[in-house]
């Protein structure tokens, strides 16, 4: 078993972990309307040893410095998972990927793709260097700003990669952005992380769930059996193909509170798939004033990645067949 074939996003959480390994996300600089050169840090010394850190800035994607390489990236990994994709992501996800105009030929230009975006749903994309402070990321959101990598993968880093990168973002991402119910939620969610952010870690730890078992790695039951909705699925050829055809998982169906107390994996494929009857069942379930929820689950004890519950609509009782005994976050 090839763990390392695994999703291209397992630190993606990290943005929205308590993580003392994280800069302070303090003072929020104000958004403006310029951009910054691209200038990515990869690694600075802190008292806490070597951690990356990228600025925050809004930076103008620097299209015309891809390399040939960098295309040949995009090209190799869009054509791949669209393969792979076909009878196993959303058709939904699938509709709006075409829809948008996205093509192997080359990186797509954000201000193409925004064209397309904003007279759609109201979102537009931003180039980023990577990772932001939590407050940061959940404000983009929130104003309907979708935050994307600009850098892409290097050729050895096809099937994985420690941390988001265009690809994720753009190919996984971005498709259903263009879903008018898809598109309220993350802005939804955004509003909703500003909030829990200012009541605090545990809240936090609770949402980050949400948005890892739905965004991330969601599934949804389709007329004609499950698809793949999560951009950290669609987004690696392993997982896209684990999460719907391995024994090892459990499939279970989307239960909001359930999720909230769900540790998962950031360095496997995930142990259990959430899976949603429909976007709209998702921003139904989500429209309630979480604060009531956050103190309930406050006292309560976290479930174990991997374990079915009573309460469990369940689609498929994983065998675990594979699975590492530690590692949940
Ligand atoms: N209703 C949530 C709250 O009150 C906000 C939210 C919406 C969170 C959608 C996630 C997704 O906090
Ligand atoms: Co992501």
């Amino acid at each position: 078993m090839d763990f390392a074939q695994g999703s291209s996003v397992r630190r993606e959480d990290a943005r929205n972990n308590a993580s003392a390994l994280r800069p302070e996300a303090a003072s929020i600089p104000a958004m403006t309307s310029q951009t910054a050169t691209p200038n990515r840090i990869e690694h600075q010394l802190t008292d806490k040893g070597y951690v990356p850190v990228y600025t925050t800035a809004v930076v103008e994607q620097p299209w015309s410095s891809y390399s040939t390489t960098d295309h040949e990236v995009w090209a190799t990994l869009f054509e791949r998972q669209q393969q792979i994709l076909q009878g196993r992501a959303s058709d939904e996800f699938l509709r709006n990927q075409r829809a948008m105009g996205m093509t192997p030929d080359r990186i797509p230009k954000f201000d193409d793709l925004n064209r397309v975006l904003r007279p759609a749903t109201g979102w537009e994309l931003i180039g980023v260097e990577g990772l932001l402070p939590e407050l940061t990321f959940f404000d983009h959101l929130a104003n309907r700003r979708f935050p994307v990598t600009w850098w892409i993968r290097k050729p050895e880093q096809l099937d994985y990669l420690s941390e988001p990168d265009l690809f994720h973002d753009l190919f996984g991402h971005v498709p259903l952005l263009m879903n008018p119910v898809f598109a309220d939620y993350m802005a939804a969610y955004g509003r909703g992380g500003v909030k829990a952010h200012g009541i605090g870690p545990e809240a936090l730890v609770n949402l980050t769930r949400l948005y890892w078992y739905t965004v991330e790695f969601g599934l949804i039951k389709q007329d004609d059996g499950l698809r793949i909705y999560g951009s950290g699925i669609v987004s690696s050829k392993g997982e896209s193909i684990h999460c719907l055809e391995s024994a090892a998982p459990n499939r279970v169906g989307f239960d909001l509170e359930r999720i909230m107390r769900t540790r998962y994996r950031i360095d496997t494929y995930q142990k259990t798939y959430f899976v949603i009857d429909s976007y709209e069942q998702l921003m139904e379930a989500t429209q309630p004033d979480f604060t009531p929820i956050y103190a309930r689950l406050g006292s309560q004890a976290s479930f174990p990645a991997g374990e079915v519950q009573d309460t469990d609509t369940v689609f498929h009782c994983g065998t675990g067949e594979g699975w590492l005994d530690d590692g949940d976050v």
